[in-house]
């Protein structure tokens, strides 16, 4: 339950419920469900504001092997509620930042500048970031671990790879104990790895191929971000942001887009379904292309996951709405204003017909996916535990990964080496995406029960729902070191259900191969 002090603006809620429920409008009750102070007016009526597509970045410059970026980290004031200016901290200044476009064997370089501003306006905190691009097998100090941070003033050069099959990835701020409001500020933002492989199959492309970065919000009386994470359990926002905009419209032609679905929010899970009843396509999960693509008609989202599904929207006439809505999980706390997230408006024939396909076969060698558990030569118990007021993996918190000189961890396998991890949840009152760093796995299963469909492919958070022991299959290639894996309900994270791993024993040190440096304007990358 909520702690917060009944405030005289939900008296005149609960008064006018009391009084006149009935004669009031469906609106007025929406909203006194809801948890932003903001005046009803202010918020838009869902399906009125554009749909946008977050920018797309450009690097720098290029060499034979490289495509190098620079971002600044900066606080702008933006508008997310029409004409409502709302401070927000954005990689380049956008929010969500710059999508980066990468091919498998071309490596990334982006130089991060920390340009935030000392302390957060409101929450008064050092906002110091820490850059992890999730769904990257990154070397252990480009992976964003949690301690090694770069402070307002400083920047940090990180290294991707890139070898991975083609995915949809996002890069966030995992920044120590700040995680969850700087990403709530803004910091975050997608990141596409494409290979040949999937260029070459007849899936919708290009303009067809549309990022959906889902996030919720709560907002002030003067139109700020709030923060309520009622003591680290979780914030769940009554404003539903799709790439920025609340409850947006999007026009779209009579034919297959991909969606690349990715849940940005803090600690709310998702579960779509149209509004016209017909099935979704999921074709890929975390770590890219299923082996064959799934015909669902409800996908169950928990935060960081990502799903790639193919709508067909030759099905509709043209004038047709079809709503994505969100059907609710439990243990997120939802509002009637969190029951639908965005329209699709079918308003033209396809300037393009090609490339409007879901073939059968998807990908013949999703690597994760083609583990056996015959291969498997460790099995570890994780538990994720609330316990004396904090979170834990196994009881054991970020804070005493920090203790030991950042030596500890859970699990230490070889590397190359194939386990199984279980997960287990024995709460009834909290579901946990839980995240391992690094490695893709394949889910065997949860409760002893086959996965649910759109979980039939290559993924690095699985969703541990209540009461529940999900089996994982995993094999730790291609880097050696420090890892982390955490539950990705980001307060959860930051208080302080975080813990690592290591792979082999001589691995880079995340902390100390490549600190962050002091910026100075006009630096050359
Ligand atoms: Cu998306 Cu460790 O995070
Ligand atoms: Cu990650
Ligand atoms: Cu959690």
């Amino acid at each position: 339950m909520s702690t917060r002090a009944v405030s005289r603006r939900d008296l005149l809620k609960v008064s006018a419920l009391g009084a006149a429920a009935l004669a009031l409008p469906f609106e007025r009750v929406v909203r006194a469900k809801g948890i932003s102070r903001i005046a009803e007016s202010k918020l838009p009526k869902p399906f009125t504001v554009p749909f946008v597509v977050p920018p797309v970045a450009k690097p720098i410059r290029s060499d034979a092997t490289t495509d190098y970026y620079q971002m600044s980290m900066r606080q702008v004031q933006a508008e997310i509620l029409p004409g409502v200016g709302t401070d927000l901290f954005g990689y380049d200044g956008q929010v969500p930042g710059p999508t980066i476009m990468a091919s498998q064997g071309r490596q990334v370089v982006v130089r991060h500048v920390n340009g935030l501003p000392a302390k957060h306006p409101r929450w008064s905190y050092t906002p110091w970031t820490s850059v992890h691009l999730h769904g990257s097998a990154s070397l252990p100090q480009y992976d964003g671990y949690a301690s090694d941070i770069t402070q307002p003033g400083q920047y940090k050069d990180y290294v991707y790879p890139n070898m991975q099959p083609a995915r949809t990835l996002w890069y966030h701020d995992h920044g120590a104990a700040h995680t969850a409001e700087n990403a709530y500020m803004g910091l975050a933002a997608m990141y596409q790895l494409t290979d040949a492989q999937e260029r070459g199959l007849p899936i919708p492309t290009g303009r067809y191929d549309v990022p959906l970065i889902l996030s919720d919000k709560m907002f002030t009386a003067d139109g700020q971000l709030m923060y309520e994470d009622k003591s680290h359990s979780g914030l769940w926002g009554d404003v539903i942001t799709m790439n920025g905009k609340p409850w947006p419209r999007m026009p779209v032609e009579r034919r297959k887009y991909r969606f690349r679905i990715l849940n940005a929010s803090l600690s709310r899970g998702f579960r779509y379904k149209l509004s016209t009843g017909e099935p979704m396509t999921v074709i890929a999960t975390d770590g890219g292309l299923m082996g064959a693509p799934q015909q669902v008609s409800e996908i169950r989202h928990g935060m960081a996951e990502r799903y790639d599904i193919v709508i067909d929207f030759a099905k509709y006439k043209i004038g047709q709405r079809v709503v994505l809505q969100n059907l609710g999980v439990k243990n997120s706390t939802d509002y009637d204003t969190t029951k639908q997230i965005m329209a699709f408006d079918v308003a033209a024939e396809p300037t393009d017909g090609t490339k409007n396909e879901v073939p059968s076969v998807l990908n013949p060698n999703p690597s994760a996916m083609g583990l056996t558990e015959s291969m498997s030569t460790a099995t570890r118990k994780l538990e994720v535990i609330r316990g004396n007021g904090e979170w834990s993996v196994n009881g054991v918190t970020w804070e005493q990964i920090v203790a030991s000189g950042y030596r500890k961890v859970i699990a230490n396998p070889a590397k190359d080496a194939v386990e199984v991890w279980e997960i287990t949840n024995k709460s009834g009152g909290w579901f946990h995406p839980v995240h391992i760093h690094l490695v893709d796995f394949k889910i065997l299963s949860r409760n002893g029960k086959p996965p649910r469909p759109e979980e039939l492919g290559p993924k690095d958070v699985v969703y541990v729902g209540e009461n529940e022991t999900v089996r994982l299959l995993m094999k730790f290639e291609h880097q050696t070191g420090r890892y982390m894996v955490h539950c990705h309900n980001l307060p959860h994270e930051d208080h302080d259900m975080m813990t690592q791993f290591e792979v082999g024993t001589a691995g880079p040190d995340p902390m100390t191969a490549a600190p962050a440096l002091p910026w100075t304007a006009g630096l050359k990358l």
